[in-house]
């Protein structure tokens, strides 16, 4: 049997395949999890491999460290049924199993070969995209997702959110204006598709386009607040606008409802409600007990060093929100302990960007701004494999424009920092902040 964008599947029953492919449209909308789905694909075809194999890659996308027990056990109940399993479904067994295994890279390289034979899998496309922005590798979130797009129809049911996938990698590329265009573009049919809002609404943040973004996502709401995996990141991205407007208060209150408190059970989801923490931080609001809040079921101890510098450089910021110094040195040095050991994309990442950002972050919560500028300034040209997005990694910027507008700062750096910020964005009530900062 086929599915029904031609890709060879191990399964003869019309049912699990159903089922698999309700998963796929939950993995790719982030509607629900794909879970129950796949467990329902399992118990109508048990011998089929695909519901295992599924499950661990929507696990081991999360990169979630307490989930990868189950992402592995999920890979061997497929191993057990390799026996019927199709070609295509063999390479991803060996994708994943090589993600699973931390080589980041190579998974993706992996799934680059099952495109090649499939370029309408959406599933390879969806994990590779995903561990292309774990790796932070701009280019091939849009060259990946083009080198299939022309293969699929447009009378796909599935094709507006590969052009979300697009619009996201070309806006990660800095090619703003055909970013917003595919986003709006997907937005404007009828298929519900979060990641073409995201990607619009990170052209509009990118350009310093607060209103408007403020609007968009006010407008976009319908699409991804609600039951959807990516509604904490949404709203994240509108605390952001509230920040451009330099409307402190509305970027707090979206803290307290929409980032924080009890929307984030992700890792993945935490972390933007510490980068929005440290941002308020850095502006001067007082965030009260926030830090604690974040805190909460987010396990900020040495354990789980390595699995993701991006993640292990947010529990960090957490840790120094907290001015819990002593947890926040221990899991620098087993972060550099563990960079140390081993050449995986996540361990590379560490050694050449995380530990030294974490110095950096360090030397600034000590107030040796110096020494927190000479950490940082470099970090800016070579943060991209650290993974997340360019606004993510954007904390570099704004802790470095907040030392060098502190009192003792370094004045000229400043400024020629806030003029490439104001070139790129516009003179935002943020950047007349930061100016008037300069001036004190
Ligand atoms: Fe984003």
């Amino acid at each position: 049997m086929n599915d029904t964008r031609g890709n060879p599947v191990g399964t003869t029953s019309p049912a699990a395949l159903s089922h698999a492919e309700i998963a796929l449209w939950r993995l790719v909308s982030f509607y629900d999890v794909p879970l129950a789905d796949l467990d329902a694909a399992a118990a109508e075809d048990p011998a089929w491999c695909w519901p295992h194999l599924m499950r661990a890659g929507f696990l081991l996308s999360l990169t979630e460290p307490a989930l990868l027990p189950d992402a592995r056990a999920a890979l061997e109940q497929a191993e057990l049924r390799a026996a019927g399993a199709t070609p295509r479904e063999r390479a991803h067994h060996a994708a994943l199993s090589r993600c699973a295994a931390g080589d980041w890279l190579g998974a993706c390289t992996a799934w680059e070969q099952v495109l090649l034979d499939h370029p309408r899998d959406l599933a390879a496309l969806q994990w590779a995209h995903f561990f292309d922005l774990h790796r932070g590798d701009a280019r091939n979130l849009r060259a990946r997702v083009a080198r299939v797009l022309p293969e699929w129809p447009h009378d796909d049911a599935l094709r507006p959110y590969v052009l979300g996938l697009l619009a996201f990698g070309l806006e990660e590329c800095g090619h703003y204006a055909q970013a917003e265009a595919v986003g709006r573009e997907v937005c404007a049919g009828a298929a519900k598709v979060p990641a073409a809002t995201h990607a619009v609404a990170h052209v509009l943040e990118m350009q310093g386009r607060h209103e408007e973004g403020r609007q968009w996502l006010a407008q976009m709401r319908p699409v991804w607040a609600e039951d959807n995996g990516f509604a904490v990141h949404h709203a994240w991205h509108l605390a952001l606008f509230h920040l451009e407007a330099m409307d402190l208060p509305a970027a707090l209150a979206l803290y307290d409802t929409e980032v924080g408190g009890a929307n984030p059970v992700l890792t993945l989801q935490r972390l933007d409600g510490a980068s929005l923490l440290w941002r308020l931080q850095l502006l001067g609001a007082d965030v009260g007990a926030r830090w604690s809040d974040i805190a909460l079921g987010w396990d900020l101890g040495v354990r789980d060093v390595g699995h993701s510098a991006f993640n292990d450089l947010h529990a960090f910021v957490v840790l120094l929100g907290l001015r819990d110094r002593v947890r926040a040195q221990a899991l620098l040095a087993a972060a550099q302990r563990r960079a140390e050991r081993g050449a995986e994309a996540p361990l590379q990442a560490a050694r050449e960007v995380g530990v030294p950002l974490m110095r950096g972050l360090l030397a600034f919560h000590d107030g040796e701004l110096a020494e927190a500028i000479r950490l940082l300034l470099p970090l800016r040209e070579r943060a991209a494999p650290l993974g997340g997005s360019q606004a993510q990694r954007e904390l570099i910027d704004w802790t470095l424009l907040a030392a060098c507008t502190a009192p003792g700062g370094e004045r000229r750096l400043g400024r020629a920092l806030l003029n490439e910020r104001r070139v790129a964005r516009g003179n935002t009530p943020l950047a007349a902040h930061w100016r008037a900062r300069l001036t004190r």
